[in-house]
């Protein structure tokens, strides 16, 4: 546990900012997020017409934020900490199917956030499938 957590920090500050393990980000959008958010990341995954509310476009996340794209915020919602998701959506609570809370996010100007390895790599995923 120690060991992990050094590790875990020891990334951080290696590799500052959101940049982690992208390969590993796909793949677990690939595994847990598809099924909804579709094979290009645009909605309208095959799950999509069972449920109430479509799937975001996971490309357009910057671009419905004036062109930024809020690290913490994003890593909050799919952790599950936020719950604006869970309120009126159908999205899943990922925070219980990832791992520990042992890695520290950071996004300048904005703060830092203790979350999951997993979620840090998704989201490094995401931002890199924004379009304009
Ligand atoms: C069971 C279907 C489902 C799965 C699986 C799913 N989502 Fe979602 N997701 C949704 C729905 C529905 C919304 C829209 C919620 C709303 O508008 O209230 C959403 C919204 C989002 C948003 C908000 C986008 C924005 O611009 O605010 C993000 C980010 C997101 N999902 C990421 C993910 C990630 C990453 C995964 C995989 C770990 C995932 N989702 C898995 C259904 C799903």
């Amino acid at each position: 546990m120690h060991t992990s957590l050094l590790a875990a920090v020891l990334t951080v500050i290696a590799l500052p900012g959101v940049a982690q393990d992208l390969d590993r980000g796909e793949r677990l959008y690939f595994q847990h997020c598809a099924v909804c958010h579709g094979e290009e990341a645009r909605g309208g995954g095959p799950m999509t017409e069972v449920l109430a509310t479509p799937p975001s476009d996971l490309t357009q996340i910057a671009a419905r934020r004036d062109g930024g794209f809020p690290v913490i915020e994003i890593a909050r919602l799919i952790d599950g900490r936020d719950p604006i998701l869970t309120h009126g959506g159908e999205m899943p609570i990922f925070g219980f199917v990832f791992g520990a809370f042992d890695t520290v996010l950071r996004e300048p100007g904005v703060g830092t956030l203790l979350t999951s390895a997993e979620v840090v790599d998704l989201v490094g995923w995401l931002e890199t499938v924004q379009v304009e």
